[in-house]
């Protein structure tokens, strides 16, 4: 016999969950239709419109105009407000060459003639919302609806940043702009929701949407605008000069009124003279996209002119003049299969997140962070859960929230270990980040096996089970204890042979002359792997600077912030017996052909190691990519990055406009498309040896 599943119904709680379902039920229709590719699958937007009609029938006086219940001929409900000028949408390109061939066409719009200059901007990830300005005070919000008419929503007004209810100047203008919600004030919105009885937010975007329409609420959350247009026809503003303004200078104008723009961001408007400038500024956003405080879809090319925007007009629906470069989504909604605890080097106990496989932004993720247990809590995660998964860039994916709207109420909860998952002692609840009762010690075997890696002091012979009989026979307790073995208590050890012993023996020599970094990286602070322990290492020059430093010293090192800054600190002074077993050992604590970096109060034009400006490689940003050959076929990324490091100059991981050379072996591949879409140099490897000839070990 079969049996029919009976469909599941998303249960809405309130009016903001029923809003958030409308967004997303929206979006997922909007991207079906308009990509073909909806972030939904049929069945779960069917439970979504079912939820979403379920709540209809017991409030029908507040059906949302933009509903998908009302899609057939859906008429004015109350608050809505025509717009004085159409709020345009903008066309979408994907490549360089299909925004090469959308400037040719708008060329051909100006009767043959490359515009004057080009605005290049980040396309906000939040709502669009016009705000109307009388004299200088704000007097009115609304969304862009469907571009006609648009949602009042001036019961906001006092609780977006970046619109003052008084501007600098009692000007009559209408602006327009995105709001969205920072990183700080989404956790505080999904706070203040779950505070009331609420349930989280899918992602910002949601929440933005939900927040800005759901009126008579308890709490107000706080929310960001920034600006990307303004009416500037004599009709609609008091300042006739708006007019003459190219598209950049109306943005500072803007910013100089009060209200909230990118000016002052590392994605502030900027003019390009060419298309070459154009596209590199594209992927240049593109790059610090994941960076930033707010979030972003893509760029926005405009042309910056005034007169080129009038000349080449607009169409239905999007201006001719202006088109927007999408990137890769950064978000897409899969289904949280489990939750796993996995115990760090350190003895950190850390939840991961098991997903169905969804591709976001062209690769597959099974796994998302999960910050800490507080986090899994804050954001009220259940297993089974529709779960909004956001990666950017190269970062590590993270779980944004869940699509509560699409519970069904047979998800399950998130269980928390109660005892260590490796050794099953006490887990230390002290802070958000737990961590195993007994530390370091917890992961005794792991910590010494990635001090003997080969990023760190390289020595080979020590496999997992020599370091197990090593720890379990009490030989040793930590990697600074290899230091003072004996070849005779080597040659205890299980299958240990004479010339084995030989040869670890000299392997744990050789280990104790390697320069700082490397034994910097063995402690295994959390946060400093290969590359922040070599720019700490030449930063300080010896384990006691770097043991004298405070938080805010340790803060002048390229990359480490006011939050990993006290973490190296406390650990430091955790680790401190086993650095003074290291010094006892006779290990080498410094870092060879170190240069004192310049005072603070240095005069300007003096740099950090002056002394040293006719190194070959002095103050360039490098990065090594592919295979390298020839007299460095042997070294690995650390030698590289080493090797960089005495010749003067500071090695990257990613290509960015900063770079200034990048060594490109064989099979290099995306940083060396993007090297040459910046202009950057690139040489071989042979090249790069006979460069910095001299300094090869
Ligand atoms: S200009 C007349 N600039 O994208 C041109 N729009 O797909 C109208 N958006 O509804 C828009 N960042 O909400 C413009 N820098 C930017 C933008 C931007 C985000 C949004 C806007 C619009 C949508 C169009």
């Amino acid at each position: 016999m079969t049996t029919t599943p009976t469909p599941s119904t998303a249960a809405l709680v309130d009016e903001a969950a029923y809003l958030e379902a409308v967004v997303q039920a929206r979006a997922a229709a909007d991207a079906y239709y308009g990509l073909g590719e909806s972030t939904l699958d049929d069945e779960t937007y069917d439970r979504l419109l079912r939820g979403i009609t379920a709540w209809e029938v017991e409030h029908p006086n507040q059906v949302a105009a933009d509903s998908p219940s009302r899609q057939v001929g859906g008429g004015i409900t109350t608050g809505e407000v025509e717009h004085a000028q159409r709020m345009l949408s903008l066309g979408n390109v994907f490549t360089d060459e299909e925004l090469t061939a959308w400037a040719a066409s708008l060329q051909r719009r100006l009767g043959g003639r490359a515009v004057t200059a080009w605005a290049v901007e980040p396309k906000l990830d939040g709502v669009a919302l016009a705000a109307r300005y009388e004299d200088g005070t704000l007097v009115q919000l609304v969304t862009r609806g469907d571009g006609t008419t648009g949602e009042d929503v001036s019961h906001a007004i006092g609780h977006i940043t970046g619109l003052p209810k008084a501007l600098t100047e009692p000007v009559t203008i209408e602006v327009r702009g995105e709001v969205l919600m920072t990183e700080a004030q989404f956790a505080a919105a999904n706070e203040a929701r779950t505070a009331h009885g609420g349930a989280v937010f899918a992602n910002r975007r949601n929440a933005s949407s939900g927040s800005l329409r759901a009126k008579d609420r308890a709490y107000q959350v706080k929310q960001t605008f920034l600006a990307y247009d303004a009416l500037t026809a004599a009709e609609h503003t008091s300042d006739p000069g708006l007019a003459d303004l190219t598209h950049t200078q109306l943005i500072d104008h803007l910013a100089a009124l009060g209200l909230g723009t990118t000016a002052g961001t590392p994605v502030a408007t900027l003019a390009c003279a060419t298309l070459d400038e154009v596209l590199a500024r594209i992927h240049h956003i593109g790059e610090l996209r994941a960076n930033l405080d707010f979030e972003l879809d893509g760029a926005v090319i405009k042309a910056d002119n005034r007169a080129d925007q009038r000349e080449a007009g607009v169409g239905s629906r999007t201006p001719h003049w202006a088109t927007a470069f999408k990137f890769p989504a950064a978000q897409k909604i899969t289904v949280l299969r489990d939750v796993d605890w996995n115990v760090g080097r350190t003895g950190v106990i850390a939840p991961r997140a098991i997903l169905e496989p969804v591709s976001v932004g062209g690769t597959t993720i099974t796994y998302a962070t999960l910050h800490n247990p507080a986090d899994v809590t804050r954001r009220d995660l259940k297993i089974g859960d529709h779960v909004t998964v956001h990666r950017a860039g190269e970062v590590i994916p993270r779980v944004e929230g869940a699509v509560t709207t699409l519970r069904t109420g047979e998800e399950q909860p998130i269980v928390f270990p109660e005892f260590c998952p490796r050794c099953g002692g006490d887990i230390d609840r002290s802070q958000e980040r737990w961590r195993c009762a007994r530390g370091r010690a917890c992961g005794q075997v792991e910590s010494i096996r990635y001090a003997v890696a080969r990023d760190a002091l390289d020595i080979d012979g020590l496999g997992e089970k020599i370091v197990v009989q090593l720890v379990e026979r009490d030989l040793i307790e930590d990697f600074a204890d290899l230091f003072t073995l004996t070849r005779d208590q080597l040659l205890t050890l299980d299958r240990m042979g004479e010339k084995s012993a030989d040869n670890l023996m000299s392997a744990i020599a050789a280990a104790r002359n390697k320069p700082l970094n490397r034994v910097f990286c063995a402690l295994g602070i959390l946060g400093t792997g290969r590359s922040m322990s070599l720019r700490i290492a030449t930063y300080f020059g010896s384990v006691q600077a770097i043991q004298d430093a405070d938080a805010a010293a340790l803060e002048q090192v390229d990359g480490i912030g006011g939050e990993k800054a006290p973490v190296i600190v406390a650990e430091l002074v955790e680790l401190a017996p086993v650095i003074a077993k290291l010094r006892a050992a006779g290990v080498n604590l410094n870092q060879p052909g170190w240069v004192p970096p310049a005072p603070a109060d240095a005069e300007p034009g003096q740099e950090a190691g002056e002394a040293d400006d006719d190194l070959p490689l002095d103050g360039m940003a490098v990065v090594v990519t592919g295979a390298m050959t020839g007299p460095l076929a042997a070294y690995s990324r650390t030698e590289m990055n080493e090797l960089i490091a005495r010749a003067g100059g500071k090695a990257s991981s990613g290509v960015s406009a900063k770079t200034n050379l990048v060594v490109a072996g064989a099979k290099a591949g995306s940083k060396l498309a993007k090297a040459e879409s910046f202009g950057v140099e690139v040489i071989t490897p042979d090249a790069f040896a006979q460069r910095i000839n001299g300094y090869l070990a």
